[in-house]
């Protein structure tokens, strides 16, 4: 999407490659919205660590990120034998999948890539590499431009939008999930109000998903991640979406951001829908059960602690918590599919009891 920056306005994904140095440049999210800057890792593993610690973030953004790491490491690989080559790549892989483990997207991202890859000698798979981490990430814009069609209809001017998190384009390489039908709905002329979660411990809807929408002129409020039973019981919100880290094809159950499932009970209760949207990367085919899903829980200093920018502009870390208290900081949370209205994909709208019945229409692959 666009950004304006020192009074100038460019667009920029959220990842990109830079061929002639192998490196991955990466909007440096954790500075953001106070200050704009753009990052490289020059191999994988600092790609890897740029995941785990949050420079880049949101599950397309990672799954993209890990693609560009996977042909990284591809790169850099000496010689031509296969077995010692796919030795590397598992390892490659390992590193990358293992940053952050909740979303599904760098996995699909990467396994696929391995999948396409398999018989081709090394020099072709070096190659081959980059080019499908590429597609990755142009399907992965795609989808979301898809997304933003498809869901825009449910927006009317008037609409007051609940979102939680950032599920926006800073979470895939652009125009987002969540927010794909803000945008083409704003594009439209449509007149809309969106509420952002502030979503704690992180803080994304504050930082981020407020900043993309100051960017684009779209009217909203941040509000605090308890304030939105009170504005749905006085009706002040007519619609929830959301994203998601990992949908599972065979049940319906969707794992989001901590706090997503609060609001799917909250929505139900008033009777508002609640809609997650969803690329095609984001979906599992392979698990039975939500119980199944590892869910990340990162470090309790998230939870103890804040991080913000004085007014002199020195950004700090401050203690907000008792210091003498532990905290349990999870990082995701499963929605059963009986308090979703609909997921909103590039190909439809569907029940997400209906995600198995339509799996050829939503990219299930049995080979993958
Ligand atoms: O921990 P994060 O910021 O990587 O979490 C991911 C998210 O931003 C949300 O869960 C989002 O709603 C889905 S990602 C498209």
């Amino acid at each position: 999407m666009k950004v304006t920056h020192n009074g100038k306005s460019k667009h920029y994904r959220t990842v990109w490659f830079d061929k002639t140095n192998n490196q991955v440049q990466l909007i440096e999210q954790r500075l953001l919205p106070h200050q704009f800057k753009i990052v490289s890792t020059k191999n994988y593993v600092e790609t890897s660590q740029a995941i785990k610690d949050m420079v880049v973030r949101g599950a397309g953004a990672i799954g993209a990120t890990a693609a560009y790491g996977l042909a990284q490491g591809a790169q850099i690989f000496q010689g031509n034998g296969i077995k010692t080559f796919e030795k590397h790549i598992t390892k490659v892989y390992r590193t990358l999948a293992s940053a952050r483990p909740t979303a599904i997207d760098p996995i699909n991202a990467m396994r696929s890539m391995v999948t396409k890859m398999a018989g081709q000698t090394v020099a072709t798979r070096k190659s081959q590499a980059l080019a499908l981490a590429e597609q990755f990430a142009d399907d992965d814009v795609a989808y979301c431009q898809g997304i933003g069609r498809i869901g825009e209809k449910l927006i009317q001017n008037g609409t007051r939008v609940l979102t939680h998190c950032n599920a926006g384009w800073l979470a895939f390489v652009d125009y987002g999930s969540a927010t794909a039908p803000m945008y083409s709905a704003q594009a439209r002329n449509k007149k809309f109000h969106v509420f952002c979660d502030e979503t704690r411990p992180r803080s994304q809807g504050a930082a981020l998903t407020a900043w993309e929408l100051a960017q684009e002129g779209i009217s909203h409020d941040i509000i605090a991640d308890n304030a939105s039973g009170h504005l749905m019981q006085r009706g002040e919100i007519d619609l929830v979406i959301v994203g998601s880290d990992r949908t599972l094809g065979r049940t319906g159950e969707v794992t989001n951001k901590i706090g997503t499932y609060t609001k799917a009970v909250l929505a139900k209760r008033h009777n508002i829908p609640f809609y997650v949207t969803i690329p095609l990367s984001t979906i599992d085919w392979k698990l039975k059960s939500g119980l199944e899903i590892p869910i990340e829980e990162r470090s309790s200093e998230e939870v103890l602690r804040a991080w913000g920018v004085t007014d002199s502009g020195r950004r700090q870390s401050v203690s907000i918590a008792n210091p003498s208290s532990t905290a349990r900081n999870p990082s995701f949370d499963v929605t059963p599919p009986e308090l979703i209205t609909g997921i909103i994909t590039p190909v439809g709208i569907f029940n997400p009891n209906q995600l198995w019945k339509n799996r050829a229409k939503l990219g299930y692959n049995n080979k993958k």
